[in-house]
């Protein structure tokens, strides 16, 4: 069992332009996820006005749709975060980009699983959600260039017989619905349960009713430290979990935006930005 070695690994950063990347979340992807489910969204407008659109002379507003259940990437901040109440990696990122780029930037928060239809349906023009790039997603949406590195992990109390992938068969498993590590167990061909956010499956696992949670490894490892109590810990298996990529998705075809995405995530990669918001949002392991 490997108790992983923090946010670090896990951050590692894709320097390369153009690198050719592998893309399927647990090697190779079918199916699954995206119920569009009942468009229920609280929209967060940090702006005036609602709605997708951007004018002729350049790009001047920008509204990202997220699902701000994902730390250390979103979440929300009772205190303030970097856009709003929406604090976080990827907050910080959008942030930095309207920023750069002089537009106005809101974030609309919506269920994870309605993010691509809300993204085809222009109610958004971007989606900023630590998401995944997967074959099947790029059927729907075009992505940037990856920002961040990561892969599924299973969380597990400390004493579960749970050292590699396989031996979660006949265990309970849960994972959350639409996510990779959902896409990743149902590969496997295990049963799982399904929650709707990840903070019910820890609880759930917490509680004795699921043996093992399986989620990014950047979550697991923010989860794990915020319930120490609990003696979580982070088991992987780098055989069966291929590396994921996290990339920001346009409505297919708006190059305009995906190019002026690509610049800005190319130089935040290259000078360092993601990386040091990336330290700055983890919660650092006791070692
Ligand atoms: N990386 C995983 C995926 O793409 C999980 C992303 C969840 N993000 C969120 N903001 N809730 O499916």
């Amino acid at each position: 069992m490997k108790v992983m070695k923090m946010m670090k690994k896990a951050a590692a950063l894709f320097l390369t332009v153009g690198m050719v990347v592998s893309l399927a979340a647990c090697g190779g992807s079918n199916s699954t996820s995206s119920q569009p489910a009942e468009n229920k969204e609280e929209t967060t407008e940090t702006g005036s006005t609602a709605g997708a659109a951007e004018s002729a002379a350049g790009i001047d507003k920008i509204v990202f749709g997220t699902n701000a259940e994902f730390p250390p990437f979103e979440f929300i901040s009772s205190t303030g975060g970097a856009i709003g109440e929406f604090d976080g990696i990827d907050m910080a990122i959008a942030k930095q980009i309207g920023d750069d780029l002089g537009a106005e930037v809101s974030i609309n928060n919506i269920e994870f699983d309605s993010l691509l239809i809300a993204l085809q349906n222009g109610q958004i023009d971007a989606i900023i959600a630590g998401m995944t790039i997967t074959e099947e997603r790029k059927e729907s949406v075009d992505f940037t260039m990856p920002y961040y590195n990561a892969t599924q992990v299973m969380i597990i109390k400390e004493g579960t017989e749970i050292a590699k992938a396989a031996d979660m068969e006949g265990k309970n498993i849960a994972v959350i619905q639409g996510y990779t590590g959902e896409t990743c167990v149902k590969e496997l061909g295990f049963e799982y349960v399904s929650f709707k956010k990840g903070p019910d499956a820890i609880m759930d696992l917490i509680n004795g009713k699921s043996d093992v949670v399986v989620i990014d490894s950047a979550t697991a490892q923010k989860y794990v430290n915020d319930n120490k109590d609990a003696n979580l810990v982070i088991v992987e298996d780098n055989d069966q979990f291929a590396s994921e990529e996290y990339g920001i998705a346009v409505k297919k075809g708006n190059t305009e935006l995906l190019n002026a995405l690509n610049a800005e995530i190319e130089k935040m990669v290259g000078d360092g930005t993601i990386a040091n918001l990336a330290d700055q949002y983890a919660v650092a392991a006791e070692e």
